[in-house]
């Protein structure tokens, strides 16, 4: 039995893989479940905040070796940054696991004994494919291409003794509850890909064991296998819970999950594998597990491999974490990829946060000290629009509510965002100014200024989940910072809990207007990509990509393999322009398979815009991405050129899909 005073809510992120420098996508997954941990501790639950690092696998060793240190040096080193960027952003975890810690270690070796125990876990010999990267396993049909169908990197060929478990067994199971269980798989699109892409058409029992490296849990009763790293991981979310230890409160008091938040790459791990463990282990299934979209940037997905990361750290540091955090929630619908820019950074906080948030504390302080000396006036005889004022700001609590429950951040903001609308159209509406010039309607302007400064204590309270540090500095200019009780959630029951008399403290603004102009090149600047930085030496050397190339000197001879590094693909110019300022350069979009490219080139002199449209060229795919004057470029065509300053783009002779591989 369980017995619980208050109610509880227990929110998982994913655990990040040891990574050098996580970035604003990873930010995103963890500024959401901080977001949502912090409104059900204000709305009174007893919440369970779970964050960590999957530290075990393949890749790790492989990184690890690279650098000539142990896999647990390594990643220390890294699980130390990542702590520093949660504290920086204000995540306000209660737990944060590391699959290296050795309770949890204990926790999985006991799971997987048990489920071979009872016979759903039996030992063969796996083979197929592999993708390190992912650390996913792959049957022949299931390669794109012969490549990972998740991130299409290449995968290796695997033949091991291996520890398998009964997914098959279970399969039926596991549809008929997801089947049953509408709210399970969030939002409903990604439930259908899960049932119709790899339930229905059957599950393969999975390997979960591996024999060829060693960084891993070790199977207790066969110490030449260490466990997949997807079950060492997702064990984390009741390890971290004391599950099958001594000290398993937290397990009865937590389990089960409210909700898994999770990208939407990693849902089929959530969604199938996780609650077929459940099932087996005979525990209950999370009640929810939620895909986000991504963070894209020009380019694709924001990922280390592809060099076009943000860098949380240094956003913070110019802007807040308020503000950041605000961005993330606010721009993006939950569900959705959304694109980051800092254009949309830089606006969002001029206009929702230093127009319509921070002018109106700025102009509610500024007449509460010029009309009554600092002293919050009280309130007279109420007026239509002072009723509607009010009836908005006590009915928005509960919306913002009923929006949170489904993860709904952003319109949970927008309907917070209205009450600040609504707030500032009462200062036009009632015109203090106008009142301030009689005396006779000294009640009334006292009036108004307190509804204002009233609302004003309602959206503190609305915004604290998203905004750590904004509630108090609005409340300290309004000199109510020391009641708790006008803090609480329960407090927005009642408009008209200030008292009149508190004196207010102006203060600067507590979010300054940016020069748009002066930011986003500032930000140009301090936000190289990781490949700008790397490559600053030889983009003059790639500037000058089209130029006749005159080295007719011999190169050093190469083998077939050298030649394989290369990805080589048709590409169709789809659109083609001339890059401002540049006599040289042209911008194309290539049609890739499904992909489009932003390639810059520097054949504006032997091409124009019109004529390369419809061509289909030879694009190197996988060149590091640069930016050329300041547009990005995904890789290089190849052209031929002479010593005569001839050049001539190679193309192919007859019509093949464009993403055809070149060999
Ligand atoms: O997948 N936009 O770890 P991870 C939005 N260790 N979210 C992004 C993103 C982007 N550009 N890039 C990454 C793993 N993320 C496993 C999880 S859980 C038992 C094991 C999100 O470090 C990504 O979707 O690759 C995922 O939810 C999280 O960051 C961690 O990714
Ligand atoms: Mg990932």
């Amino acid at each position: 039995m369980k017995v619980k005073d208050k109610k509880t809510f227990y929110i998982t992120t994913p655990i990040y893989y040891p990574s050098d420098k996580l970035h604003i996508g990873h930010s995103y997954t963890t500024v959401a479940a901080d977001a949502m941990a912090r409104f059900k501790r204000l709305t009174g639950y007893d919440v369970m905040f779970l964050t960590g690092t999957d530290e075990h696998g393949q890749k790790i060793e492989r990184v690890a070796k690279e650098k000539g240190v142990s896999p647990k040096e390594y990643v220390d080193h890294i699980v130390a940054g990542i702590k520093e960027l949660w504290k920086t952003l204000d995540i306000s975890y209660d737990h944060f696991i590391r699959t290296t810690d050795p309770e949890h270690k204990e926790t999985v070796q006991k799971i997987f004994k048990k489920l071979y125990d009872q016979g759903d876990i039996y030992k063969s010999e796996y083979e197929g494919w592999y993708c390190t990267p992912c650390e996913s396993f792959w049957t022949e049909v299931q390669l794109n291409e012969g490549k990972c169908p998740d991130c299409n990197r290449e995968v290796e060929l695997v033949k091991e003794e291996s520890y398998f478990f009964k997914l098959s067994k279970y399969q039926d199971r596991l549809i008929k509850y997801i089947e049953e269980h509408e709210e399970f798989i969030q939002p409903p699109s990604r439930k259908n890909e899960m049932l119709n892409n790899f339930l229905r058409p059957g599950l393969e029992d999975l390997c979960v064991s591996r024999t060829s490296f060693k960084w891993g849990i070790p199977v207790t009763f066969d110490d030449d296998h260490v466990i997949y790293v997807w079950i060492d991981a997702l064990s984390n979310y009741i390890s971290a819970l004391g599950y099958l230890s001594n000290k398993d409160e937290k397990f009865k008091k937590y389990w089960p999950a409210d909700v898994h938040l999770v990208g939407k790459e990693i849902v089929r791990f959530h969604t199938i594998i996780w609650p077929i463990m459940l099932m087996a282990l005979g525990e209950e299934l999370p009640k929810q597990v939620f895909g986000h979209g991504w963070l894209i940037l020009e380019g694709g997905k924001m990922s280390k491999s592809k060099g076009n990361v943000v860098d949380p750290l240094i956003l913070e540091k110019r802007y807040g974490s308020d503000a950041l955090r605000y961005f993330l929630l606010r721009e993006v619908p939950f569900g959705s990829d959304g694109v980051f820019s800092n254009e949309a950074l830089v606006n969002r906080i001029n206009s929702d946060l230093a127009n319509d948030l921070g002018n109106l504390l700025s102009r509610t302080v500024a007449m509460i000290d010029k009309y009554f000396d600092g002293t919050i006036p009280s309130c007279a005889e109420l007026e239509d629009v002072d009723k509607e004022l009010m009836d908005m700001a006590l009915a928005t609590p509960n919306k913002v509510e009923e929006l949170m429950n489904q993860l709904l951040f952003s319109n949970a903001l927008a309907e917070i965002w209205k009450l600040i609308g609504r707030t500032n159209k009462y200062i036009d509406e009632t015109m203090p100014w106008i009142l301030a010039k009689s005396e006779e309607q000294k009640p009334r302007l006292g009036t108004v200024l307190y509804n204002l400064a009233e609302s004003l204590r309602f959206i503190s309270v609305l915004i604290s989940p998203f905004m750590p540090s904004a509630p108090d500095r609005i409340r300290q200019q309004l000199g109510i910072d020391n009641f708790d009780d006008l803090k609480s959630w329960d407090s927005l029951g009642e408009f008209g809990k200030i008292p009149a008399g508190t004196k207010v403290q102006r203060g600067n603004p507590i979010f300054p207007r940016l020069d748009v102009e002066k930011e986003l090149e500032d930000l140009e600047k301090t936000l190289p990509t990781e490949s700008q930085k790397e490559d600053k030496s030889k983009e003059s050397s790639k500037e000058k990509e089209g130029d006749q190339k005159k080295d007719t000197e011999e190169k050093a001879e190469i083998t077939i393999d050298d030649f394989a590094k290369l990805d080589l693909r048709v590409a169709r110019v789809m659109a083609a322009e001339k890059v401002e300022k540049s006599d040289r350069l042209l911008k194309l979009q290539l049609k890739v398979g499904d992909e489009t490219r932003q390639v810059v080139s520097g054949i504006a002199e032997h091409y124009s815009a019109e004529e390369l449209v419809g061509k289909d060229l030879i694009l190197v795919a996988n060149l590091k991405p640069v930016k050329l004057r300041g547009n990005l470029s995904q890789g290089m065509i190849l052209a031929a050129s002479n010593e005569d300053g001839k050049l001539s783009l190679v193309t192919v002779d007859k019509e093949i899909e464009p993403g055809s591989t070149v060999s």
